[in-house]
């Protein structure tokens, strides 16, 4: 069957974004992996917010690979973007049927809110975390907190080369 992988940039106090949704934080020239991680999927989640940070970034890129987009919403029951596709109703039913359907495995893109979702039924098999040398001080959250112990098991770890980073933030 195929799997559910949260794949994710932290930085090291646990922010994936800065208060007003801005990631200038987190690109370096290592990929730490995306390439390797696109490879494994052809099927992407996000949350709404998230969408919506890609669309006034230029938006979902066109995909040679072909990678099938969803966005999470409550509250917006139409979409004119032929990119995605919007999901509004129960999570648990929507992502167990795409994992009965024949596929590569499905990225869980984030941000924090959707993760929650996830967390609470338990339908995130693996997590790929960045972790990056930076504190930020201010953020929005992986982990809300508002979900109950998860007990996992540490599979891996790699470094990457953060000199880069560094320089980039002086
Ligand atoms: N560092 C990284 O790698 C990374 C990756 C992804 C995102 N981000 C950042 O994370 C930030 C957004 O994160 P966020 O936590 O604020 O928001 P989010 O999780 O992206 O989006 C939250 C929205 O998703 C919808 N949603 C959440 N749970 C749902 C459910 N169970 N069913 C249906 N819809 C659901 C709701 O949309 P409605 O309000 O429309 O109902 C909710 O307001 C952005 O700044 C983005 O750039 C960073």
């Amino acid at each position: 069957m195929r799997k559910v992988k949260l794949f994710i940039a932290n930085s090291l106090d646990g922010y994936i974004a800065r208060l007003d949704g801005s990631l200038d934080w987190l690109f370096t020239d290592d990929d730490y992996g995306t390439k390797n991680f696109l490879e494994s999927i052809d099927t992407a989640m996000m949350g709404r917010k998230t969408y919506d940070v890609t669309l006034s970034r230029g938006g979902i890129p066109d995909s040679p690979k072909g990678i099938k987009y969803y966005v999470f919403s409550r509250s917006s029951k139409s979409n004119s973007d032929k990119k995605v596709q919007l999901v509004s109703g129960n999570v648990r039913s929507f992502v167990e049927s795409l994992r009965q359907a024949e596929g590569k495995d499905i990225w869980l893109m984030g941000g924090g809110e959707l993760v929650e979702s996830f967390l609470k039924e338990h339908l995130i098999d693996e997590i790929l975390l960045t972790v990056h040398p930076v504190i930020l001080g201010a953020g929005i959250p992986l982990f809300r907190g508002e979900h109950r112990q998860t007990d996992l098991k540490l599979i891996n770890c790699r470094f990457y080369e953060s000199e880069t980073l560094i320089e980039n933030a002086r």
